[in-house]
């Protein structure tokens, strides 16, 4: 496999641009030294996109991204947008293209390095050795239901509604990526809902059974309830191999985990939708607003987000291994970036941390 890939830069705000930089780094080095040649563009997106041409969710962003072979966010957001309506903030910017190419599936892994169980403020053995995968659906859910909004009733009274609502097709096709997930790991798979409550996670519930029965009996499915989930998460998380969940819980769930990593600057993401649309690789941690700007953000979520890129939108195996190996190594010699920084480590600024992770690679 020879052919150039096309790779949409979207870096958004605050160290969303400092992030990025440091992966396209990484990015070129695979293109001189791998066998697929990337090739890169820049689009506007969120607040920077707002700033620019008036809207967060430019429509030359997602005719570029529909033109790409994948795409690479760096985060969106910031306390310079928090006073414009919901319609104009940053986020809508970044869920607007989830749904607009389709990326209903989320694949967000937790995985502690072992050079950084002392990090998290979990205990070693809790952590140690960590690899869970969490399958958060995108597209759906509260994040999208309708009616919503704000309304003020006759009397004055302000009433304010969100809608959870699912269909079976939704759940059917989320709870096959996560056993697909299973199948080639751990063969585990835990549904995490509200179905003692919600009538919508009760339907969930009901067809992700129904999808096990059918096409995946081979494989173990348990249940979880989402307080309960949440709880397990930070007792004896390592129960755990492959989470399934809505887009809400999936949201949470999946900061908590981060933590069992030592940092939310760690962990990277997936969402992928229908066979041949571009898949959307971003860090899980946000922009970060504070420290933008001063070459102190860690790029690890990023760099490790461009590593799935190779895994999942390329078929790049290798060079995925290879790139995760990478920054272990940068990690185990005591390199550290941002908020993962311990006694004894050696402190780098984010260029510094890109630098020397491609000089791992090398
Ligand atoms: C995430 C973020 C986004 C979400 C925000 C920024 C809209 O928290 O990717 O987890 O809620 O999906
Ligand atoms: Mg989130």
């Amino acid at each position: 496999m020879s052919a150039s890939k096309h790779i949409l830069l979207l870096p958004g705000d605050g160290i969303g641009p400092e992030v990025v930089n440091e992966t396209v780094k990484v990015i070129n080095w695979f293109s001189q030294n791998g066998p697929t040649q990337f090739t890169t563009s820049e689009a506007l997106l969120g607040g920077a996109a707002y700033d620019a041409v008036g809207t967060p969710f430019p429509a030359e962003t997602v005719t570029a991204a529909k033109k790409s072979d994948a795409v690479l966010l760096g985060a969106v957001g910031g306390p310079k947008w928090e006073s414009l309506s919901i319609a104009q903030r940053p986020e809508k910017g970044l869920l607007g293209i989830r749904k607009e190419l389709g990326l209903y599936a989320n694949l967000r892994p937790a995985i502690c390095f072992d050079a950084l169980a002392d990090a998290s403020t979990l205990k070693r053995e809790v952590i140690a050795g960590l690899d869970i995968m969490i399958v958060r659906e995108l597209t759906g859910g509260i994040y999208f239901g309708q009616p919503r909004g704000v309304e003020t009733l006759p009397d004055g009274t302000r009433r304010g509604f969100n809608t959870e609502v699912y269909t079976s097709p939704e759940v059917d096709r989320i709870a096959r990526v996560a056993f697909e997930l299973a199948a080639k790991r751990g063969g585990r798979v835990c549904s995490v809902d509200k179905a003692n409550v919600l009538e919508c996670t009760e339907m969930w519930r009901e067809e992700v059974t129904r999808v096990h029965k059918e096409s995946y009996p081979q494989l173990e499915l348990s249940h979880m309830y989402v307080d309960n989930a949440s709880m397990q998460l930070v007792r004896n998380p390592k129960q755990f191999d492959v989470m399934v969940t809505t887009n809400m819980f999936g949201d949470i769930l999946s900061d908590t985990a981060s933590m069992l990593t030592g940092s939310l600057g760690m962990l990277p993401s997936a969402s992928l939708g229908a066979p041949n649309t571009p898949g959307l690789y971003e860090p899980v941690h946000g922009s970060a607003p504070d420290i933008a700007g001063r070459n102190l953000a860690n790029p690890i979520a990023t760099i490790l987000s461009f590593a799935m890129m190779l895994r999942y939108s390329f078929n790049l195996k290798n060079e995925a291994d290879q790139l995760e190996a990478a920054v272990s190594k940068v990690l185990e010699q005591g390199y550290r970036t941002g908020d993962i920084m311990q006694d004894g480590m050696k402190k780098l600024s984010t260029t510094e941390m890109g630098e020397a992770i491609i000089k791992a690679l090398t």
